[in-house]
Parts: structure tokens; sequence; C-alpha cells
């Protein structure tokens, strides 16, 4: 896109962490701002210091695993503002859960999978038509490093899968007919609430009573609340985001460090040799 002044952005999981930040950055760049969350209490608290600040800026409570949701939210964009330019498919849950050493908790997969990767899915089938009727558009996805470190977990399985439906987007000739742009976000470690996604885990998918955490698990998320402390802020990202898409650019990484540490994956796939053994992606 050439600009952004007077235009409207829509972006989920704007309650919090990066989500917040895009919305705060979008609003100094001149744009309408429509933030949803399932949290309504921090929306609700997000949309008036926007206000404050003079941003035109309005809060739908969405459960982006909804589709219906999905769309009311896109009707209630449209409705207020006419048009959506910029959709951050944003939301996201990291999966903590306990295991109790199983080798998958369904529970959690579903409700990791339902927000991560079915967010993002409900957000293209609701906007991206929308987008591609007037044209003036761009899509960013948020996935993760995750989405490129192999990783047995559900988190894991979302992003990769969304690092994928976002790559085989940008080659849509639907879009590049029209002339939306896409991205796809790729953050290391961020300094949010991630670690607290806990904190919106429906009753549908409830740990198992009485499963504890492994050793391994503990250990691994005090690994991540370290790491997420130490990480970037949220700010910044929300500049790398917003220069993004001014300049079309598909890949939106903020650690590139990280980004290094895949050659040996990459190196070993095209020799079709046996994956080497990896740090923790995000
Ligand atoms: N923080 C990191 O280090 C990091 C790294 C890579 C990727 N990410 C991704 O960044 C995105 C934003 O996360 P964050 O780090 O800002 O964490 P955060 O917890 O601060 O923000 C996530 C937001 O998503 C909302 N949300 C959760 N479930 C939802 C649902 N069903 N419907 C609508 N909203 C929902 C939460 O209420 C919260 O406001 C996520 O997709 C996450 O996976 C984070």
């Amino acid at each position: 896109m050439e600009s952004l002044s007077g235009k409207t952005a829509v972006v989920t999981g704007a309650g919090s962490g990066m989500g917040r930040a895009f919305a705060e950055r979008f609003g100094r760049a001149g744009m309408n701002v429509v933030l949803a969350d399932v949290e309504a209490p921090k929306l609700d608290e997000t949309v008036a210091a926007l206000t404050a600040a003079g941003v035109p800026a309005i809060g739908v409570v969405t459960d982006v695993t909804d589709g219906a949701a999905v769309d009311r939210l896109r009707d209630a964009a449209i409705e207020r503002f006419g048009r959506v330019h910029v959709l951050c498919n944003n939301a996201g849950v990291a999966g903590s859960g306990p295991s109790g050493g199983n080798f998958v908790n369904e529970a959690e997969w579903r409700w990791v999978l339902e927000v991560n990767l079915w967010g993002v899915i409900h957000g293209h089938r609701a906007f991206l038509p929308h987008l591609v009727g007037h044209g003036d558009g761009h899509i960013v996805n948020t996935a993760s490093m995750a989405g490129h470190f192999p990783g047995h977990s559900a988190y894991s399985a979302s992003k990769w899968a969304v690092v994928a439906i976002t790559e085989g987007l940008f080659h849509d000739p639907r879009l590049r007919a029209a002339g939306v742009g896409v991205s796809c976000l790729c953050p290391g470690w961020v300094d949010t609430a991630i670690a607290d996604s806990a904190r919106n885990r429906p009753e549908w998918a409830a740990p198992e009573r009485g499963v504890e955490p492994t050793p391994m698990e503990e250990a691994m998320v005090a690994y991540v609340r370290d790491q997420l402390r130490s990480g970037m802020a949220p700010g910044a990202v929300a500049d790398l985001v917003h220069d993004a898409i001014l300049a079309n650019r598909f890949w939106i990484f903020t650690d590139m460090q990280m980004v290094a540490a895949l050659r040996p994956r990459l190196d070993a796939v095209l020799a079709a040799e046996n994956p080497p053994q990896l740090g923790p992606g995000v």
C-alpha cells in the first residue's frame, strides 16, 4: 500500500501485547482502527486509550475461533468506516498445559489450533473477498519463528500451517491481480502476556484434571517466561509491521540470528539427510 492515512485497519488480539501495539502504531499513522479481542476489559481499556489520543477506534468483542463472530467483526468495521484496508490476523495462544507425559493432550491441541490456525482461516474467508473487491489492501498474519523450527506441539503445528497458507496466499492470482499485499510476521521473543494464554482458555478446552506437568515441561515454561521478559518491545515489532505494509514486504522477521539458526535444517533437507537438532523456536 502506498499510504495508510485515513484508511482502516482491523487487528485481532488487539487487547494486549503485539496486537495492541499494532493498533497504536496504525493510529499514529492516521488510520481508523477496529480492535478485536476475546478479553473484553482489556479491549475496552485499549479502545479508550486510543480514542483519548484522538484515534477513530472501535472495539468488537470477538472470539476468532467462531467464524460467525469474525463475520460480525467485518460487518461492524465496514458499517463504521466503510472499508477495511489492513487486516492483522494476530490473536494467538501458547499452549503450555501439562501433558502428564502423554504425547498428545487432545484438548490443548484443539484449542491452540482453533485459535492460532482457524482464527486465521476465518479471517481469510471473512475479509479476503472484501479486500480483493476494492483492491487497496494488505493482510498480515502473525505466525512465529515456531513456524520454521520443528516441534511436536500444537503451537508449532499451528504456526507452520500459518506460514504455509500465508505464503500460498502471497502467490494467489486473485490477490495479485487486485494488488492486495500479504505479509507473514514471524517474531522471535517479544515481551508480551503470551505465557499467560491460559487466562483465555475456554471450558471446552480445560486441561484434564489430575494431569501434572512433567519436569521437562516445567523447565520449558520457566525458560520461555525468561526469554519473553528479555524479548523485543511490542512497539518495535509494530514499527516493522507498519513499514512492511508500506514496502509490500512478505517476511517480517524480528530476530535474524534465529533465522540464521535454521540453516542446518535447510541444508539437511536439501541433502535429504536426517534432521539436526536445532535450538527451540518461539
Ligand atoms: N510474544 C512472543 O514472543 C511471540 C512470538 C512469536 C509469535 N507470537 C504470536 O504473536 C501473537 C500475539 O501474541 P502476543 O505475544 O502479543 O500475546 P498476548 O497474550 O499479549 O496477546 C494475544 C491476544 O490474543 C487474544 N486472544 C486469545 N485468544 C483469542 C481468541 N480466541 N479470540 C480473539 N482473541 C484472542 C488475547 O486476549 C490477547 O489479547 C500470537 O499469535 C502469538 O502466537 C508471539
